[in-house]
């Protein structure tokens, strides 16, 4: 059928794109003798030479991709030929559908796609409102006290908290806690484990094994019946998966566990713990949350989803999105040969002048007047386009606007410091503590 959407999906003739401008080497050497961070070569690639760029930091080239059609053509246009390639994660997430491709990832996505949308997100509801509350109980514990505690460590164990509970039907338990630090361990040092995957397994073995170890605990609670106190959890739909369908090893039930607990857990905390450090920049942007209508209303609802989105503009915490092009093509006309590497960078398109005025500026209100932002889906894309779009944006939304509900009304909080630096990893996220204490708020907020 000649539709517009199956003319899309044809790639383009070889050879009849324009070339991609190409970065000189002596930028990039620059660079590497000034010890920068990789965002701040891809910076000036994309500030010197466009939306569409290639620089090399060896023989081969690499394309940056933040103009916004560029990007909607890959990510969400021709997704079958700009994929994603095995990568170091798959150590820790194994064959999970962050990294599974082809039919695999395919029959993973629908079984979880039900869970997150629609009926399978409201399942979560109680579960997240109930890990909202449990640290809203820690905050008032601290504001008593008068005590110092880390904004970000408390970002992680809500974030924590929230999906273990969506998995499993439980709150997360201290044990259960401490042992899945080793996820964050092994997260945390994935991009300098050696090249070669058994040195790299042997280097972080025994934090996998405390991995496996929570995993096969909670694969057998399912499996025994026991339903938490909010009923059953999604690790329960596995395990019924793995009665009708082979493919649904215990082996690929914790891969899934695991990608969950990953995906879903270090992304919302580092957001949240962003927006806290821009409401201490720009402390009106709070005020002007809690003025749009009271608690509980639709539009205190929408101002703090105002305040999430614009957090993840400036800070989208899966910063650059990596696709290997398995074609000729010719995204927004420029031509990419088959076998190129590309980056995708939301962090960079989300900062673009022409796109976003005063791009540095926190100011939430772009995201409640409609025509305060532009257009072009490309040019907004914290979670990913197309169909490989993060399946858990509604939760992400909802747990956080959940716990702006529960928290932000109720304290202020004064940083005693802020992390000086930014560390662009695997997410982008504030590189050191953040300690803070809390002053209640007048009662009735
Ligand atoms: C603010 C929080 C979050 C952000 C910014 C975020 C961002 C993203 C992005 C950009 C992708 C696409 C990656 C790519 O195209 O290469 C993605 C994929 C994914 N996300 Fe999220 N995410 C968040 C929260 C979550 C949560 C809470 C969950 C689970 C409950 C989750 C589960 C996933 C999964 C499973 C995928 C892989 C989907 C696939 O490949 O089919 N994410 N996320």
């Amino acid at each position: 059928m000649d539709t517009e959407a199956s003319r899309d999906r044809v790639p383009t003739v070889p050879g009849t794109g324009r070339p991609v401008p190409e970065a000189d080497p002596a930028l990039v050497e620059r660079w590497r003798s000034g010890g920068g961070e990789l965002v701040d070569l891809l910076a000036q690639v994309r500030e010197g030479y466009g939306g569409v760029a290639a620089f090399r930091l060896g023989p081969a080239r690499t394309v940056l991709v933040t103009d916004p059609q560029a990007v909607q053509h890959v990510l969400a246009r021709q997704p079958d030929l700009y994929v994603k390639r095995s990568h170091r994660a798959r150590l820790l997430i194994g064959d999970g559908v962050l990294s599974a491709t082809g039919a695999a990832w395919k029959r993973q996505r629908r079984l979880l796609q039900s869970q997150f949308t629609g009926t399978g997100m409201r399942r979560y509801e109680q579960r997240i409102t109930e890990a909202a509350r449990t640290t809203a109980a820690r905050w008032d514990g601290y504001a008593r006290r008068g005590q110092t505690f880390d904004v970000g460590q408390e970002m992680r164990r809500f974030a924590l908290d929230t999906i273990w509970r969506a998995l499993t039907g439980h709150p997360l338990d201290d044990g259960t806690e401490r042992e899945l630090a080793a996820v964050a361990a092994v997260a945390a040092v994935l991009p300098t484990l050696p090249a070669d995957a058994a040195d790299a397994h042997d280097a972080v073995a025994a934090d996998l094994a405390r991995i496996d170890a929570v995993a096969r605990h909670a694969i057998d609670t399912a499996r025994g019946g026991a339903a938490g106190p909010h009923g059953p959890g999604l690790l329960d739909v596995l395990v019924q998966a793995a009665a009708e369908r082979p493919q649904y090893t215990d082996r690929l039930i914790r891969d899934e566990l695991v990608t969950l607990l990953v995906a879903g857990h270090e992304t919302t905390a580092t957001t949240l713990t962003w927006l806290y450090l821009l409401l201490d920049r720009f402390p009106a942007a709070r005020e002007e949350a809690l003025a749009a209508g009271d608690a509980g209303s639709a539009q205190r609802r929408q101002a703090l989803q105002a305040l999430v989105h614009e957090t993840l503009r400036l800070y989208p915490s899966a910063w650059i999105l990596p696709r290997h092009a398995t074609a000729d093509d010719a995204p927004a006309g420029y031509a990419v040969e088959a076998g190129t590497d590309l980056l995708v960078c939301p962090y960079l398109t989300h900062r673009d002048p022409e796109l976003w005025p005063d791009p540095e500026r926190f100011d939430p209100r772009r995201f409640l007047v409609p025509d305060d932002r532009p257009g072009h889906p490309g040019a907004y894309f914290p979670f990913g386009m197309g169909p490989r779009a993060c399946l858990g944006l509604q939760f992400a939304l909802r747990e956080s606007t959940v716990l702006l509900e529960h928290l932000l009304p109720a304290h202020t909080v004064t940083f005693r410091a802020t992390p000086a630096k930014t560390a662009y990893g695997i997410t982008v996220r504030p590189d050191g503590p953040a300690p803070a204490t809390l002053t209640p708020s007048p009662a009735g907020r």
